[in-house]
């Protein structure tokens, strides 16, 4: 049973996504060590302990990065987590973070990487007119938003959508790539080459 160990700042909904997905056995083969936040009001860490997971705040406010990150990585290696996941953990993590567990990290991004990095991707994406939207997973490398990608999903834009919808069709999305991209990191079947997460041959 891999152990996997999530990091949040907000509300949490992809958390909660994974966490259901893995009761009612859509995600298979793990279960959720610890969940950590750097925000100790985060939304998110309340819909772990309802789920009576092991929730824990680390709060990041007026602490250096390398201080804060050292922090996490010991929870995370305390409570023996095999793969990290970034569900809305909105801080770049730290080299020393990347490297301490090599392509064990994912990352959700509301975009179509590497289309629209940074804070505030839907919008960015509604604003710029696009016409397919997207959600991407990705290993965590050191650049922003940058690492190989596990798994995207795409969409057509509607005509009639603002940016509050096209943004809450983008999370619906996110909720099923997210448990996929892990299942398919923890099945073993596939591997990074270059910029490319590819099958193994049979
Ligand atoms: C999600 O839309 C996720 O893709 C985004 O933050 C939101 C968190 O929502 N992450 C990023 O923009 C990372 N660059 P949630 O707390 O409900 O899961």
């Amino acid at each position: 049973m891999k152990r996997l160990g999530v990091l949040l700042s907000g509300r949490g909904s992809n958390f909660a996504a994974i966490a259901d997905n893995i009761v009612q056995g859509r995600l298979t083969g793990c279960q959720i060590a610890v969940v950590i936040s750097n925000k100790a009001d985060a939304a998110g860490l309340v819909a772990a302990r309802e789920r009576e997971l092991k929730a824990l705040a680390i709060e990041a406010r007026g602490r250096k990065r390398a201080e804060h990150d050292a922090e996490i990585i010991a929870a995370l290696k305390e409570h023996q987590v095999d793969l990290v996941i970034l569900a809305g953990y909105m801080r770049l993590l730290s080299p020393e973070f990347v490297q301490a567990f090599p392509e064990r990290i994912l990352n959700i991004h509301p975009s179509l990487l590497p289309a629209f990095p940074g804070l505030d991707a839907q919008e960015q994406a509604f604003n710029y007119g696009v016409q397919v939207a997207g959600c991407t997973v990705h290993f965590v490398d050191e650049e922003l938003d940058h690492g190989v990608i596990v798994l995207q999903k795409a969409f057509p834009v509607h005509e009639g959508d603002d940016s509050q919808a096209l943004a809450e069709r983008i999370l619906e999305q996110e909720h099923i790539a997210y448990s996929e991209a892990i299942g398919r990191v923890l099945s073993g079947e596939y591997r990074v080459v270059g910029r490319r997460y590819v099958r193994n041959a049979k």
